[in-house]
């Protein structure tokens, strides 16, 4: 009806709220948190600092650093009922509903929920973070008939997850790498699944609810779940020669090509550019490697005009399936680093809340007759 007000499709391009957390260069692939280059991030950092410096906003000093990692380490463990939940979901179960559901469960586990001041919220808000990797690795191994592995108060957060997942302490190497993924995942500016943590935080609904709905968002595969079928893709490819073939067929079907664009890069997307490095030292330029390389170089030559390049997900895959990792769990790893971004938004977003009510631009008709059923 009223055309008024703009209107972007997906909301492209609208700002929907104001944020120091992250900041992308989407022209020049350029990604920051607080100011600071991902680069530095990935090369000085952890994923326990960068969680921490988006839930303070600024840099967290020495001792904050301590508490935080002990705060972390401490709320690992799950409630046992919560255990015994994730052991009786069926093991077909996608590991994301399995994680959006207990995620929404442990608030009825948690006093916490109930208050509504912001300190209880950030206690949530460490616990959320603490626990994402233990309902993720618990899941897997009740879901394979495995022994779960409690987790190791001696390991960091990207070791432990590795140690509960597979049973048995990673190489500092493998450690470091998805340390690495986690703090190139950890936030993104403003972004579907956090947006809709956002809206739900700012009904005054509580952080086990808006962080439930981010990890719903996350699961549809133009969003969180495009390494899964990236994967899936280059495994159908096969080799490097079948890639020229299998892309310009799908794009000559006008079909999407995994792992490539973004809303807001035009340009290589920074993490993707990080994980490459690792997944070529990890898969030893395996040919499955050989294949993405190929894929990422046609579609450059194809689409590159058209700002359409390699986004996180291209090589995120690689990397997690070169570390053992199941391809249904790169999506709740996303989530396990995500988390951070979550929590921080919405804290940044509640100290100064209004609730979330855009418009829908009607179409229909007005003033129209009701038909009683039998006349239709
Ligand atoms: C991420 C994504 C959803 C962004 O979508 P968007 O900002 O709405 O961009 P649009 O859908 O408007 O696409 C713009 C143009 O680029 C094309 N395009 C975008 N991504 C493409 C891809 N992955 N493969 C082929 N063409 C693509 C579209 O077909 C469209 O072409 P047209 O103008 O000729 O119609 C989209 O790029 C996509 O679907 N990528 C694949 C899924 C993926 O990797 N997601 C993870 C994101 S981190």
């Amino acid at each position: 009806m009223t055309e008024k007000y703009p209107f972007s499709k997906g909301l492209a391009g609208v700002p929907a709220a104001e944020t120091v957390l992250s900041f992308i260069n989407g022209q020049e692939g350029k990604l920051y948190y607080l100011g600071i280059p991902i680069e530095e991030w990935a090369e000085h950092s952890t994923f326990e600092e960068v969680a921490l410096a988006l839930l303070l906003r600024r840099l967290p000093k020495k001792d904050e650093m301590k508490m935080f990692n002990a705060a972390l380490r401490s709320a690992r463990e799950l409630p046992p009922e919560v255990i015994d939940f994730i052991l009786d979901l069926p093991p077909d179960t996608h590991p994301m509903a399995a994680l959006r559901t207990v995620v929404s469960l442990l608030e009825a586990y948690d006093y916490d929920a109930k208050l509504e001041d912001l300190e209880a919220k950030f206690r949530i808000s460490v616990r959320l973070i603490a626990k994402f990797p233990t309902i993720v690795a618990y899941f897997d191994r009740a879901r394979k008939g495995l022994e779960l592995i409690p987790p190791d108060p001696t390991l960091g957060h990207a070791a432990n997850f590795l140690y509960m997942l597979k049973g048995e302490r990673p190489s500092d190497y493998e450690a470091r790498v998805m340390d690495i993924a986690l703090i190139l995942h950890a936030d993104h500016g403003m972004n579907a699944s956090t947006f809709t943590a956002m809206v739900i935080a700012s009904t005054l609904s509580d952080m086990y609810s808006a962080i439930t709905g981010g990890v719903a968002a996350l699961k549809g595969p133009l969003h969180g779940g495009a390494n899964e079928r990236v994967l899936k893709m280059l495994k159908e490819i096969g080799s490097p020669e079948n890639a020229e073939k299998y892309i310009l067929d799908k794009l000559a079907k006008k079909e999407r090509i995994m792992g490539f664009g973004h809303r807001v890069y035009k340009a290589y997307d920074p993490r993707a550019r990080i994980l490459k490095k690792f997944a070529e030292e990890l898969t030893k330029r395996s040919e499955f490697y050989q294949t993405a390389v190929k894929v990422e170089e046609i579609m450059i030559r194809e689409k590159g005009a058209k700002g359409i390049f390699p986004n996180v997900d291209f090589y995120s895959g690689l990397v997690y399936n070169a570390l053992g990792i199941d391809t249904d769990l790169f999506t709740p790893i996303f989530a396990i680093a995500r988390v951070a971004g979550w929590t921080a938004h919405v804290l940044e977003y509640l100290e100064d809340n209004r609730i979330f009510r855009p418009r829908a631009i009607y179409k229909g008709e007005i003033d129209k007759k009701y038909i009683p059923i039998d006349e239709r």
